[in-house]
């Protein structure tokens, strides 16, 4: 019996076999007991022979096994053949690699990406970005969103999916700052993990782009210069996090670090990723001008040359009849990309592609809606401007040109054609009951349109940012050229609020926009993003107050771009050390507008009894804390409790407080929950630069709970043994 000889049927993503397979395998070990009982040792006993392709095709047959199988059938040529993809231009919206008929190898069929899929011709769910997702700091839902996006790419033909962004937002200007989830590499990293592992019960991950990828204008050759410790401690956890969720693809960053292009960075692709971390996929470069090199990137450990062959064609078959590159080294990528397509069910067809009508249906549009509505982070609300009761006002007047504009993000790769878009407008006019509602669809209003918005009981203003401010370098706008909202809409602003006492701003955009002047003048502000197709309803969902707002900020709202490290996107090199974000303020000192993890909500709520299970933890071990959270408002509503650390009396400059864990709690009036935080301790670790390794710090670890980086009213003290 070889039960130990099948791990595909145990491998959480594989599917298990057919009927007729059952009956197949019932056979062979059948045949092998038979061949145990006579004290034969046939081949028959052993499974399908190896060199024939006939364990390759076989379901039952180990990974392994069925790759190397393949994997011997394959000549050099071909071997180089399955590293690099197709062509340059997307067939029916997808890059797709070589299959080999010969030996029965297909292809992969990739597209993007972050906030929904862009594969195919036809329309997809537009989802809210992903910087809308960190705001939500709801990994369960993540991960539905990771499924929801997995199973439309597979019903549009793909198998990868370009997702997700999971580069830490060093600074807010950097143009793809709204597809990632934030800036903090523990929230990066257990969201981008959710991510994986919902869409893996589809198609392959491609968490992206390794790495310390923070600028947009200079993204094709600058080089990230940072010492091992910030690379280990700041830049790479979350990466690393997406490695133990699985993720079957990585793809490397186009800038360089240290002077090396990712793309031949044996340091990250081979050294860290694949050695230390045992990475087990395959990475592919990103696109047009990621490869710089033959050798030198084969030999990193780049795997897969995408979109098509420049440099992984007959120069690398050359490069290694000329002994440059070792043929194991080919073997090993081919190995890698053959193993993702066993396991992802590629070459067993077990992935059945779902009805098409999943895409953009009643289940992903709810759950767009859902996201979007946790997404939304209430900054300001001064004497109950916030919510809206719609059955007692007469009439609200809705102003700005992005009021009726489905602003739904950047136009680079990330883009979705969206099955459908609930404008701003639509959406307060569809939940507006008997109240009047007028559109000054203008950023300029005139004279007579300030004295309507004054003589309506309310306003709701739409700012922020569009495609034409912040996106993807080259074939968009690229990094942002200010942290101020537009000129004109900053004016707008100021022009409402003077007349209308009651003035709620709803901004958008990918990352925090400065409020110079203008921030004290509305009575409320809700930060929207760029919502995706159904924003709408979801602004309506909060804004007439059917929800309370729940969505914290993923990064830290400065005052001034002064409060933060300055953005450099023109030096060909940029230096980046430990202290970005909330690092950087809390260790200058310096107040921010809102701190990392801030959000108001319409009910209000009190944290207390924080409880570590063990107050000395093993090293290998698991830290737990538990801590109730009471709604004591009068609504319904959500808190997202947050556990930082500090490292009082440490030898090397440390944060002030890292972020480790978070747990969103939802909680009628009155009801109290007990919410439970763990992490493994050696996330506490630092990384000594002159072991080469980590190292644990003999300490009284602070641990400090609460509702942002700022409001942390209960402590523990932690060791680690
Ligand atoms: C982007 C990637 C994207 C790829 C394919 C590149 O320019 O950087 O994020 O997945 O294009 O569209």
């Amino acid at each position: 019996m070889r039960p130990t000889n099948h791990p595909s049927l145990h491998h959480p993503l594989a599917h298990g076999p057919g009927p007729m397979l059952r009956s197949r395998a019932a056979r062979r070990v059948l045949v092998a007991a038979l061949g145990l009982a006579l004290g034969g040792c046939g081949n028959s006993g052993r499974g399908p022979a190896i060199g024939t392709g006939e364990a390759w095709r076989d379901p039952l047959s180990p990974v392994e096994t069925r790759v190397a199988d393949a994997l011997s059938l394959l000549t050099l040529e071909e071997k180089v053949g399955q590293m690099a993809g197709s062509s340059l231009l997307a067939v029916r919206g997808l890059y797709l690699t070589p299959p080999n008929d010969r030996v029965g190898i297909p292809s992969f069929a990739m597209a993007d990406g972050p906030r929904g899929v862009s594969a195919g011709t036809g329309p997809a769910t537009a989802f809210p970005v992903g910087m809308a997702r960190g705001a939500t700091f709801d990994a369960a839902l993540e991960e539905r969103v990771g499924e929801a996006m997995g199973q439309e790419m597979l019903a549009r033909g793909g198998n990868v999916i370009l997702a997700p962004t999971i580069n830490l937002l060093y600074h807010p200007r950097w143009g793809r700052a709204q597809e990632t989830y934030g800036e903090d590499p523990f929230a990066l990293g257990e969201l981008g993990a959710a991510f994986v592992r919902g869409a893996q019960r589809h198609v392959i991950a491609t968490p992206k782009h390794f790495a310390v990828n923070n600028v947009e204008n200079t993204r094709f050759d600058v080089s990230a210069e940072v010492s091992e410790r910030t690379l280990r401690e700041l830049f790479l956890p979350h990466f690393r996090r997406v490695t133990e969720a699985g993720a079957g693809a990585f793809m490397s960053a186009y800038n360089r670090v240290n002077g090396v292009y990712c793309s031949e960075n044996g340091h990250l692709l081979r050294e860290i990723l694949k050695d230390d971390w045992g990475f087990e996929g395959f990475v592919m470069s990103d696109w047009l001008l990621a490869v710089r090199s033959v050798g030198p990137s084969a030999l990193a450990g780049l795997d897969v040359e995408m979109p098509q062959g420049d440099h992984f064609d007959e120069q690398l078959v050359e490069a290694v009849r000329s002994g440059e590159v070792p043929e194991a080294t080919i073997d090993d990528a081919v190995r890698r990309i053959l193993r993702a397509k066993v396991r992802f069910g590629l070459v067993d067809g077990t992935r059945p592609a779902p009805d098409p009508s999943v895409i953009a249906g009643p289940e992903h549009a709810t759950l767009a809606r859902q996201v979007a509505r946790e997404s939304l982070v209430l900054l300001r609300n001064e004497s109950g401007a916030l919510p809206l009761d719609a059955s007692r006002l007469r009439s609200l007047a809705v102003v700005g040109r992005l009021a009726d504009t489905a602003n739904l993000g950047d136009k680079g790769s990330s883009s979705v054609n969206p099955a459908y878009a609930v404008t701003p407008l639509a959406g307060l006019r569809a939940r507006a009951g008997s109240l009047s509602v007028a559109h000054v669809g203008t950023d300029a209003p005139s004279a007579e349109d300030l004295r309507a918005i004054a003589e309506a009981d309310a306003a709701v203003v739409f700012v922020g940012l569009t495609s034409a401010e912040e996106g993807e370098g080259l074939v968009t706008i690229g990094d942002r050229r200010s942290m101020e909202l537009p000129e004109e809409q900053r004016r707008l602003v100021l022009d409402v609020a003077r007349v209308q006492p009651r003035t709620i701003v709803v901004l958008e955009g990918g990352s925090a926009i400065t409020m110079g002047d203008w921030g004290e003048t509305p009575a409320a502000i809700l930060m929207a993003w760029y919502p995706g197709m159904e924003g709408g309803n979801a602004i309506a969902d909060v804004v007439f107050g059917d929800e309370s707002p729940s969505g914290r900020l993923p990064l830290s709202w400065p005052a001034s771009e002064a409060q933060l490290p300055p953005f450099d996107n023109v030096s060909p090199a940029v230096a980046y050390d430990l202290f970005h974000g909330y690092r950087h303020l809390d260790r200058t000192g310096v107040a921010p507008r809102w701190p990392f993890g801030f959000g108001l909500s319409y009910t209000s709520f009190r944290l207390g009894s924080l409880r570590l299970a063990d107050t000395s933890v093993a090293r290998d071990g698991m830290v737990r804390a538990t801590v109730e959270v009471t709604n004591t408002g009068g609504r319904a509503g959500a808190e997202v409790v947050q556990l930082y650390v500090g490292f009082p009396g440490s030898a090397v400059e440390r944060p002030v407080r890292e972020l480790h864990g978070f747990g969103r709690v939802e909680l009628a009036p009155g009801e109290t929950r007990t919410v439970a935080i763990e992490f493994p301790a050696r996330d506490l670790a630092t990384w000594d630069e002159a072991a080469g390794g980590w190292r644990f710090e003999d300490l009284e670890y602070r641990v400090e709970v609460g509702t942002s980086s700022r409001d942390l009213p209960l402590t523990a003290a932690l060791r680690v043994r």
